[in-house]
């Protein structure tokens, strides 16, 4: 016997008998189960094809694309450094008590007054005159509401002189909650409008918040390029209580960005210094 050779090697290559014809007989069956498994598969993966009655005709399943899928589109991120928050020409300059304006003694050059109903007629910024234009007809021929300008832009003299009559009346410390100090006013910038309702109701009052034109306005004004400045919960970050009359316009890019994400006050969304004291 030769020892480097397998036994059962030697023996089926003499022997083709009955052993070979079981192993035939084997294979044979493997080969029908698997066209069977085969067939069962495509039923699996098709079920039109493996249900009763279809036809050749039946349609077949479209293939995946074998490139990578696009991805969902995403909207650009706010650029918030698209403007400056520093320069008084700019409409998104951030002022309060910490931050004054400067120079302090800054006058706009383009302002206008544009032709609606005023208490008191004072200029705005030419850019800020068309939005709130476009505002007050929005307001007329949704909801048939009227409104005025109650004050609009103010010199730093005019707000020196705004001030100092309300430190008169009240004190410092209560005017200080109400009126800015010179060089520190949204309304020197030209970029401010303090809005009222017409007829007159609740002017320059906080029940103009529950007037039809004061809620228009503060569902709506964002549309038009206005934020409301001094919100209600907001006291310790803007240095004012809440004035629900005095709007302040930043043009439409931030004031949509502001409505969309919830973020009420310009010191927050561009985290900046504000506070109830001056620095
Ligand atoms: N009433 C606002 C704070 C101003 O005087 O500018
Ligand atoms: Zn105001």
């Amino acid at each position: 016997m030769n020892a480097d050779r397998p036994l059962h090697s030697r023996s089926s290559a003499r022997r083709p008998g009955k052993r070979g014809l079981v192993t035939a007989l084997g294979i044979g069956a493997i080969v029908l189960s698997l066209v069977a498994c085969s067939s069962d598969a495509a039923a699996a993966k098709d079920p039109v094809a493996g249900a009763s009655g279809a036809t050749s005709a039946s349609p077949k399943p479209k293939q995946k694309p074998k490139s990578t899928p696009t991805p969902t589109p995403t909207a650009a991120a706010f650029n918030k450094a698209a403007n400056s928050v520093d320069d008084p020409s700019s409409i998104w300059v951030v002022v309060n008590k910490t931050r004054s304006l400067n120079p302090a003694n800054y006058a706009p050059t383009d302002l206008v007054y544009p032709a609606v109903t005023y208490v008191n007629r004072q200029p705005m910024r030419a850019e800020v005159a068309n939005a709130l234009v476009a505002m007050f007809a929005a307001g007329a021929s949704e909801s048939q509401l009227q409104f005025s300008v109650q004050s609009a832009y103010r010199s730093f003299a005019a707000q020196t002189s705004v001030y100092d009559q309300i430190v008169d009346t009240k004190g410092q410390a209560q005017a200080d909650t109400t009126s800015a100090r010179p060089g520190h006013s949204e309304h020197q910038t030209g970029l401010a409008v303090d809005i009222s309702a017409l007829p007159a109701s609740c002017s320059l009052q906080t029940c103009f918040a529950n007037t039809p034109q004061g809620k228009w306005l503060a569902a709506n004004a964002w549309k038009y390029g206005f934020v409301l400045r001094y919100p209600a919960d907001k006291v310790a970050v803007t240095g004012y209580s809440f004035e629900p009359w005095h709007y302040r316009y930043v043009g439409i890019a931030l004031s949509t960005e502001l409505h969309n994400t919830g973020v009420e006050t310009l010191e927050e969304f561009f985290a900046l210094p504000g506070g109830t004291t001056y620095h």
